[in-house]
């Protein structure tokens, strides 16, 4: 292997690395989007935890699932995609395939794209998650950007997206976070949703909508606003979905894609190709992780505590949004420009916080806090105990 040139590190995964090897005692990590409780611990939840005994205590046998994965599990999915009672969730139009995670998902679709749409360009919102590109282009996927993130408002650069959406060639796909935008934390409102739906169909382009945090923003169904304006415009897309944040199930690798076909037939045939990709790739899914899910989704009580667990991670990062924003204040540092009200405005895990390249720099190496490159922090990594010492560092490197 002398040959072979040392890869660059992973801009977020390798600096859960860089961080680990640190020896600072005050060291901070804000990098990868992982929740974490006013103590600074990434919980199992209770919820997870007794569906977990419940699985133990039952299970009679570790055989191979299905290609796509257990039925019971896709149609959980669905429920959560779409609603339990919306026409989607039991449509011989919609096919569920249980992948590692959801970044699995999105290579599976990649690969799909690769093999079945072959002369397609996938379009990715400009900033994006930093793997996007590189999970395309690993499954030989042509990408290109249009406009996303509005530097000055720290908002949505709505018309400029429409504008470039209206562009793209008919049959090319575009790839759309369902909610809490990562690395920016900006949604369009349910308006701004349903134009881009109508122009969506209008143009005749395939939207992959990436789901990663559904309830992480206002809530489980409030988060699908966006997913469900897109389905009632068009008849044919790609959904990746995730339950690594929202079950707390980072490293069981839990995810889901679901084709939705214009017909029973054409998501027939479009299921029957991913699954060649995944007989390729690692032939058939892990299972425990989806049954966890599947385990608390079909228990009403289960289900109800879990969601409490889900509404208390939510509100706690919203309540360090809140105290970022205010602490922020107090020092007189405004990364909005004129203020930090931005911060609670953005959705999600994570605060897009227009800090540049070197004082990112900067705060890794002269305060040991780790966040991504792009000035992206994960509001999810905050606690009151942290809080202090990371906005004194961010006011000595902005000023
Ligand atoms: C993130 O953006 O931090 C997460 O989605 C974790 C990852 O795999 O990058």
């Amino acid at each position: 292997f002398e040959t072979i040139p040392t890869a660059p590190p992973d801009s977020i995964l390798g600096l859960t690395e860089a961080f680990k090897a640190d020896a600072n005692p005050e060291k901070i990590n804000l990098g990868v989007g992982v929740y974490k409780d006013a103590q600074g611990r990434t919980p199992v939840l209770a919820s997870v935890k007794e569906a977990e005994q419940r699985i133990l205590a039952g299970q009679a046998s570790k055989s191979y699932l299905p290609i796509d994965g257990a039925p019971e599990y896709a149609q959980q999915v669905r429920d959560m995609l779409f609603g339990d009672r919306h026409p989607l969730a039991a449509s011989p139009r919609t096919r569920t395939v249980h992948t590692p995670g959801g970044t699995g998902a999105l290579r599976v679709a990649g690969d799909l794209l690769h093999t079945q749409l072959p002369g397609a360009t996938l379009w990715l919102s400009d900033p994006t998650w930093a793997n996007h590109p590189a999970i395309f282009e690993a499954a030989g996927v042509a990408t290109k950007t249009f406009p996303y993130f509005d530097k000055a408002s720290n908002g949505l650069a709505f018309d400029a997206m429409l504008d470039a959406l209206r562009k793209i060639p008919a049959g090319d796909a575009v790839l759309l976070h369902a909610c809490c935008h990562n690395p920016t934390g900006v949604d369009p409102t349910p308006e701004q949703w349903r134009a881009i739906a109508k122009l969506l169909a209008e143009r005749r382009l395939l939207p992959l909508v990436d789901f990663a945090y559904q309830g992480f923003g206002q809530g489980l169904d409030e988060d699908a606003a966006g997913l469900r304006a897109i389905c009632d415009a068009v008849d044919e897309l790609l959904i990746c979905s995730s339950f690594s944040k929202n079950f707390g199930l980072y490293n069981e690798r839990v995810g889901a894609l679901t084709i939705v076909g214009a017909t029973p037939d054409a998501a027939e045939a479009a299921l029957s190709q991913v699954k060649v990709c995944v007989r390729r790739s690692y032939s058939n899914p892990p299972a425990h992780g989806a049954m966890i899910v599947t385990t608390i989704l079909g228990d009403a009580g289960l289900q109800k505590q879990w969601q409490a667990e889900l509404a208390a991670m939510r509100d706690r990062i919203n309540g360090m949004r809140r105290l970022f924003a205010a602490s922020l204040d107090k020092r007189r540092v405004a990364l909005g420009g004129s203020d930090n009200s931005f911060i609670t405005r953005q959705n999600g895990m994570f605060s897009f916080s227009g800090l540049n390249k070197q004082q990112v720099e900067r705060l890794r190496s002269e305060y040991a806090i780790y966040i991504v490159g792009s000035g992206r922090i994960s509001v999810a990594g905050m606690t009151e105990a942290n809080m202090d010492r990371l906005c004194d560092a961010i006011a000595a490197v902005v000023k």
